[in-house]
């Protein structure tokens, strides 16, 4: 056995004890009440990197600050690895719907529960944990790190671009690795060739200048809530494709390959619907489940506001009616383009009679991978020793918006390798990892620096 993984052996109840250290501090980047537990998240980070053996700061942004951590002691002649993950997390909300408070880290049937086990610190801690068991138990590193932990992933990174512009010299790399993705399913990793980008979007209906008792006025005055349906409902065509005008322009065809890659994934329906919990399943016609969910885009309600919806009945006509709409978009998708297509869509059909307007709330574009070169097959090799099997190819859902920004303004190519579980109610109530999965992650992330020393 090699010395870093008999030092991995050594200290694995330790790093398990700072993953539930790292866990218990609430750091909800969207909620400003809990802007001095980021900060605390930001320092702790900060003093992990240094056990580990990288020199760290904490960088103020305007936001949330940036973590930044290195060691380069390979030397100007060796590659660069930048690797990124977010120290931030989602709210805890519906706080009622967990079986163990969100923020107690607790193990249950060797599955660790608590929110940010898999989004994302039990996946940045994992990399850290691998560097220090490089360092330490080896002595070196065969390329140079820098790290960069944010704290506003989850609020749509608002002040990473302009960081990174800024740090371009600092940042400078060969490739950078992230893990804040899923196994394909347990046991079997997986590296990414794709991920979906974002579009999100408020709709307001706005009509009398004031809620009006429905018996009285309705019928004669338009009600926004109607209106607001009848925009929602138009979004979408019974076969489950997008209706708005020029919306797959830009839609990329994946090449065959791709496509037959992913009809032979090995994937169960019946455990997917198992999982979701829901009487069936949705999806746009010509288009298999997976390819739903990975390359074909999405537009979904996310939040409806109207009216009234306490207790009982209340007759009542509202003046305003707001939801929530996003849109998972794919390759090559532009998030300003759907909104300049939604806007002229929701004018086309809305009614003069009330107000309606669009605002943006956030976007991120979709990326697509590059599936060669040393990092990716170092990357291929380890995690097929840590795991026995070699990696899938596999697409993601879900959107990490800097991917794209870190391969333009750095120019250099990203790898995606997830630990997460498949399932792991990520933003969710009983957010949780396997703990086997936070080992064995280490492992491969260890074995893949190795690789980069051999290779
Ligand atoms: N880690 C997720 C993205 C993700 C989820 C990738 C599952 C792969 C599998 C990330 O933290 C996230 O939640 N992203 C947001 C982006 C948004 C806030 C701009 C998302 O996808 O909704
Ligand atoms: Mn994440
Ligand atoms: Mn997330």
């Amino acid at each position: 056995m090699s010395d870093v993984n008999k030092y991995i052996d050594g200290e694995i109840d330790r790093f398990q004890e700072e993953l539930f250290e790292f866990l218990r501090i609430p750091s909800v980047s969207a909620k400003s009440e809990h802007n001095e537990d980021t900060q605390k998240a930001a320092s702790w980070v900060a003093g992990q990197m240094r056990d580990a053996g990288l020199s760290s700061t904490v960088i103020d942004t305007p936001g949330h600050p940036v973590v930044l951590g290195e060691w380069r002691e390979a030397g100007p002649e060796a590659p660069t690895l930048l690797v990124y993950g977010h120290y931030d997390v989602q709210p805890a909300e519906p706080l009622d719907e967990w079986e163990s408070p969100a923020f107690e880290p607790t193990v249950r049937d060797g599955n660790l529960y608590a929110r940010g086990a898999s989004d994302d610190k039990g996946q940045l801690l994992l990399h850290i944990k691998a560097l220090e068991a490089k360092l330490k138990g080896s002595g070196s590193l065969p390329v140079n790190v820098v790290m960069v932990a944010e704290g506003e992933e989850e609020v749509g990174s608002p002040n990473l671009v302009p960081f990174v512009k800024s740090h371009r010299d600092r940042l400078a790399c060969d490739a950078v690795v992230i893990s804040d993705s899923s196994m394909f399913a347990q046991g079997q990793p997986s590296l990414l060739f794709s991920l979906r980008g974002l579009g999100y979007f408020e709709i307001h209906v706005k009509g009398p200048s004031g809620d009006l008792h429905s018996g009285g006025y309705g019928g004669a005055v338009v009600n926004p809530g109607n209106v607001l349906a009848k925009i929602v409902t138009s979004l979408k065509n019974e076969d489950g494709s997008i209706a708005i005008d020029g919306f797959y322009d830009d839609v990329l065809e994946w090449e065959a390959q791709t496509r037959e890659a992913i009809r032979e994934l090995p994937f169960n329906e019946s455990e997917f619907l198992e999982e979701v919990g829901a009487p069936g399943l949705d999806g746009e016609a010509g288009f298999s489940l997976l390819e739903r969910l990975w390359i074909r885009p999405t537009c979904d309600v996310n939040g409806l506001l109207c009216g009234y919806t306490g207790e009982g009945a209340k007759t009542v006509l509202p003046a305003r009616a707001m939801a929530k709409v996003s849109f998972r978009l794919v390759p090559n998708q532009h998030p300003d383009r759907i909104g300049e297509l939604l806007r002229a869509h929701v004018a086309k059909v809305s009614p003069p009679e009330v107000e309606v307007t669009v605002e943006d709330l956030h976007g991120g574009r979709p990326w697509k991978a590059e599936l060669e070169g040393p990092f990716f097959e170092a990357a291929r090799t380890a995690l097929e020793k840590a795991f026995g099997v070699p990696p899938v190819l596999t697409g993601e859902g879900g959107s990490i918006p800097i991917v794209v920004d870190f391969q333009e303004i750095l120019e250099a190519p990203v790898l995606l390798m997830g630990f997460a579980p498949p399932g792991a109610n990520m933003h969710a109530p009983n957010e949780w990892i396997p703990l086997e999965n936070f080992e064995s992650g280490i492992r491969a992330v260890a074995q893949f620096y190795s690789e980069l020393g051999n290779g």
